[in-house]
């Protein structure tokens, strides 16, 4: 199939493109890199050994989303193109929501003017909310967000669910993601977060790569066997492959829209992450613990069953490979991906 896929020069979205390519399918990326470098494009390239179309656009511009879907023939959709930074979308509620929905609905509208019925769509665990019981199972109704990026999760949801059961002949698979960690076994694409990460994992890494002091663990007080937060982290490249399966898989659906979880249904601590990163690096890593961070809750993992049974897609690769691949990409890529870069010839 030929797939539009939006935000497919970010983290998730790059590796996704790959993993369509490897797959046979054609894919196109439409990103307005306001969040990613436009030099991940060679690399794609390099990786891909073809061509990728590209198409720098600003999906919450109606006119711009039209004349893409006018220009270029899409058997389906994969969006991942929104903000997800948690603690931003707190302080610039607006802007999240007018970027994240406004963006959703111009892609929605092309589809229907264009009859693309196929849409895979980027969602997060984060739509469990704090009173959801570990591990999370996709039938849980009452979806809620303790911030702005999620709820915009949680209100797109509802906006495909309802637009699917209304439009002839869509399809849309709702993917709820864990914690994206690692990268591309090459060491070419990985996360390059803009600003201060956010997010454990590359904080963990820039650390390794001395542009961060130390780790802050967020608290060691929880109600975990080790007392620190325990996450469903899942590699990157795993989590490209659901994509893929769950692509495959929406003309088998039978209902017009439908989550699954992509996690692995395993939780690992903090520290248990941290001690898995300094075994892939070779040396201890400095950290201290400080408070607990708003909002965070002690455990999140999946119940991955639903992704196993209906898309045949189960995690495979494991900490050590997330931490492995981690710094295999940081290391060869201290300040992330640069500025600029000359263009290779695919396949050079
Ligand atoms: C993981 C664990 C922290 C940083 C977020 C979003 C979620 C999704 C994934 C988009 C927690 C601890 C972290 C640090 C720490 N994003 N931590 N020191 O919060 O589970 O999920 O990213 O869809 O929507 O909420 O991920 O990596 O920020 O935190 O101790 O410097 O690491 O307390 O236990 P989180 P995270």
């Amino acid at each position: 199939m030929r797939v539009l896929v939006t935000g497919g020069a970010g983290y998730i979205g790059s590796h996704t493109v790959l993993a369509l390519l490897a797959a046979g399918h054609d894919a196109v990326i439409a990103d307005d890199f306001s969040n990613s470098k436009r030099t991940v494009i060679p690399r794609i390239e390099e990786l891909a050994g073809r061509a990728v179309p590209v198409h720098e656009v600003d999906l919450t511009d109606a006119a711009a989303t039209e004349a893409l879907f006018a220009a270029e023939q899409f058997d389906a959709v994969i969006h991942f193109a929104g903000f997800k930074a948690v603690g931003e979308s707190v302080a610039k509620p607006a802007l999240y929501y007018r970027n994240n929905l406004d963006s959703t609905l111009a892609v929605v509208e092309a589809m229907q003017r264009h009859g693309v019925h196929r849409l895979v769509f980027s969602s997060s665990a984060t739509v469990y909310g704090e009173k959801a019981p570990v591990p999370y199972g996709e039938g849980w109704e009452f979806l809620e967000a303790t911030n702005p990026y999620g709820q915009t999760k949680v209100i797109v949801e509802r906006i495909l669910t309802d637009v699917a059961a209304v439009t002839e002949g869509w399809k849309v698979a709702l993917l709820r993601y864990f914690n994206p960690v690692g990268a591309h076994a090459s060491g070419r694409i990985g996360e390059d977060p803009n600003g201060i990460p956010n997010n454990l994992m590359p904080f963990l890494s820039q650390v390794a790569v001395g542009r961060r002091e130390k780790l802050t663990v967020f608290g060691d007080d929880y109600e975990t066997a080790d007392g620190t937060g325990e996450r469903d982290y899942i590699h990157v490249v795993d989590l490209a492959a659901g994509h893929v399966a769950a692509l495959e898989h929406l003309d088998a659906m039978t209902e017009p829209a439908r989550a699954f979880n992509l996690g692995t249904g395993t939780g690992t601590s903090v520290l248990a992450l941290l001690h898995a990163f300094e075994r892939a690096v070779g040396r201890e890593l400095p950290y201290v613990v400080g408070p607990r961070r708003a909002g965070d809750l002690a455990a999140s993992y999946a119940d991955p069953t639903r992704a196993r049974e209906e898309l045949g897609w189960t995690a495979r690769l494991t900490i050590e490979d997330m931490c492995a691949d981690t710094w295999r990409w940081q290391s060869a890529n201290p300040e992330g991906f640069p500025d600029d870069e000359p263009a290779t010839a695919p396949g050079a």
